[in-house]
């Protein structure tokens, strides 16, 4: 922290404010004392310019694309390292050894199944529901079943719930994927990867013998990486925002799932796939990059832009060359690609998208990978949910055990009607 100050003049008087210095990034001006010290709230729809939190976990910087997990580059964990490590590393803040790493492999391994009654609840939904339905009601349902594990005041059971979360997620969204095609659901497999054994549960069929592709893993395992955490986003704010009242973990992260579900956040993937298709050709780019700019027209090309990021997104680097080696490699000639790879183009070099700054985000490319992959688009954001659990559960944990926590209770600039008194309908 430093002992710089900023004055701020209400014009019935002035306030100083500290201003706290983090390791690295912007500096804040500490304003918790500002209602009591001039009777005024701060004004921040959107929270532009409002940081919630102190965090350790991961760092963005917007203008010169960088994301950081516990100080490591995105690109560096998306090369060298594998989900499962991420996912320690996001938890404990530091990579771990051989037998740390194996520690929780094997814990993480051992709660893959979920309780069998849970398989109920999917039959209580259509079976053309959206996955992200069923993911939002399942969820929230754990902690019904798990209750042993909702004590937050309790360490164990916070690390028990922590490590059911994750290593339980998986079964559940490819249960859900199961369901919507009519399929039986298939158990766990703990010889495999954590990412391995999603796909055998996602794919794998009783009537014949189903191996993992080693391509498919990895590329998987490398986007899980690419959407483990981001700082703090809409969805993760709302774990936190949850958190904060006391709520049970498995409740805080059905909250988390039910926000990311919007397409201006996690269902941006689903929606940048489906645009795609809907321009269909390079011919037809330019119509949709002029709706895009088109001020009466809510058309947005989804996958582009960024609240944080004004330059490249850099998740969105590696999930580009991720698509050109998975469409390779699985010898997949997806004329979506080539459209995906001209309006990029495009857009990088039209002025109003240099002037505002947009570029393409994690969700640009993801659904290219995922098709080809053999996930239908409604599970893309399930897929992102599936991966950012990691991130809210490290998130909600920070949370928890940081001393100056307290419930989240933003204020508002009130401009309703004034007091006024009753008028009996007759008079009305
Ligand atoms: C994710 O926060 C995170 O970290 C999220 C995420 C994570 O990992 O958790 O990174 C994941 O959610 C990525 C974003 C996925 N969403 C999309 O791809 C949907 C399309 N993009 C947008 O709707 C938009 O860019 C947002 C929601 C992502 C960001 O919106 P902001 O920060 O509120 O910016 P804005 O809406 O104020 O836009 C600024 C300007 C506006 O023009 P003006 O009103 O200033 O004239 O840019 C324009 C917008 O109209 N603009 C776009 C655009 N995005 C912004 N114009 C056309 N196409 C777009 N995609």
């Amino acid at each position: 922290m430093t002992n710089k100050s900023a004055t701020l003049n209400t014009g019935n008087g002035t306030i100083d404010l500290p201003i706290l210095s983090g390791t690295v990034g912007p500096d804040v001006i500490d304003v918790r004392k500002l209602y009591g010290g001039t009777g005024m709230f701060t004004y921040d729809p959107g929270f532009t310019s409002t940081a919630s939190c102190e965090s350790k976990i991961t760092y963005i910087d917007g203008d010169k694309g960088i994301l950081l997990h516990r100080g490591y580059p995105i690109e560096q964990l998306a090369e060298k390292s594998n989900f499962m490590e991420v996912a320690y590393l996001l938890l404990h803040g530091e990579l771990p050894t051989k037998e740390q790493y194996e520690q929780f492999r094997y814990t993480i391994t051992r709660h893959t199944m979920v309780h069998e009654q849970l398989a109920n609840f999917y039959r209580g939904f259509r079976r053309d529901a959206h996955p992200m339905a069923i993911m939002c009601g399942v969820v929230g349902a754990l902690s019904a079943f798990y209750h042993d594990s909702t004590d937050i005041n309790d360490p164990e059971q916070r690390k028990i719930a922590s490590h059911r979360m994750i290593a339980k997620i998986p079964t559940i969204a490819a249960m859900a994927y199961k369901y919507s095609v009519g399929q039986p659901f298939q158990y766990p497999d703990n010889s495999l990867s954590y990412t391995g054994n999603f796909l055998k549960m996602t794919f794998a069929v009783p009537a014949e013998p189903y191996e993992v592709d080693p391509v498919v893993e990895r590329a998987l395992d490398r986007i899980f990486i690419l959407h483990a955490d981001h700082e703090q986003n809409a969805s993760t704010s709302t774990v936190r925002l949850a958190g904060s009242s006391g709520a049970n973990p498995f409740a805080c992260i059905a909250a988390g799932i039910a926000c990311l579900w919007g397409p201006a956040h996690g269902g941006a993937n689903e929606a940048a796939l489906n645009m795609l298709r809907e321009i269909g050709t390079p011919s037809r780019i330019k119509e949709y990059i002029a709706r895009a700019k088109d001020k009466n027209d809510p058309f947005r090309l989804m996958g582009f832009g960024h609240r944080v990021y004004k330059n490249y997104d850099p998740r969105a680097k590696v999930m580009q060359q991720t698509a050109k080696e998975v469409l390779e490699r699985l010898n997949v000639k997806d004329p979506i690609f080539d459209v995906a790879r001209e309006l990029e183009h495009i857009a990088l070099n039209d002025d109003y998208f240099i002037e505002k700054k947009l570029y393409p985000n994690v969700d640009f490319y993801s659904g290219i990978i995922l098709n080809a992959i053999g996930f239908p688009t409604t599970m893309f954001t399930v897929l992102f949910a599936l991966a950012r659990t990691v991130g809210w559960v490290a998130q909600w944990n920070e949370m928890i055990e940081d001393p100056s926590q307290k419930i989240g209770r933003p204020r508002q600039l009130y401009v309703g009607a004034t007091q006024r008194d009753y008028v009996d309908i007759n008079q009305r």
